[in-house]
């Protein structure tokens, strides 16, 4: 069986994470979603948050799972015994950034394959900064993230 990961920061997960998330489960049994702990950022969500609000938004989902990580991502993958990992791309500006991890991927680690997910055209603008900026200044954040955590996202900026 193919074992996936799929990393990235979720500082939140937003709609556009959930239709990549929703997408490789569709093709892969084995999906690993893998919140990155990375001590040089300053995420708004701690990642104890970041994963629940991601197994919140996935339980319609069947073979997903929820991690955390630090360090190198091969590294991760070498534990995981997981072969591919899954990344979206949003937009051309996008490719020149993934297009350098994969290829330093692919050179620590040759048994890890990277297979990319065109994201929605609906969400090819979204980040989670964008979620946070419009939050942090009172804005409707409907549709920008998963439904079960957008109250929950709200009421962080709203203490
Ligand atoms: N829909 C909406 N937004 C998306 C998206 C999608 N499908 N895909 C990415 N984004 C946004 C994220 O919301 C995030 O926005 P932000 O910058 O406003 O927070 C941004 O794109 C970056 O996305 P993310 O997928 O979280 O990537 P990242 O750059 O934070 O992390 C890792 C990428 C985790 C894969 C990478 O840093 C990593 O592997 N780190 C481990 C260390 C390592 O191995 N380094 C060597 C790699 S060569």
């Amino acid at each position: 069986m193919i074992k996936c990961v799929y990393p990235g920061s979720f500082d939140p997960v937003t709609s556009g994470h959930l239709d990549i998330i929703e997408r490789a489960a569709a093709m892969f049994d084995d999906v690993t979603v893998a919140v990155l702990v990375n001590k040089n950022k300053k995420p708004a969500f701690s990642a104890q948050q970041r994963m629940d609000f991601i197994k919140r938004s996935t339980t319609h989902l069947k073979g997903i799972q929820v991690d955390s990580f630090h360090g190198l991502l091969v590294d991760y993958m070498k534990k995981r015994d997981a072969q591919l990992i899954i990344r979206g791309l949003r937009a051309i500006s996008d490719f020149e950034y993934e297009f350098q991890m994969a290829a330093m991927n692919a050179k620590l680690a040759k048994d890890v394959e990277t297979v990319f997910l065109m994201t929605d055209i609906s969400h090819s603008f979204l980040s989670s900064s964008m979620v946070k900026e419009i939050v942090s200044h009172g804005g409707d954040i409907t549709g920008l993230v998963p439904e079960d955590i957008k109250n929950d996202v709200i009421k962080y900026f709203c203490r």
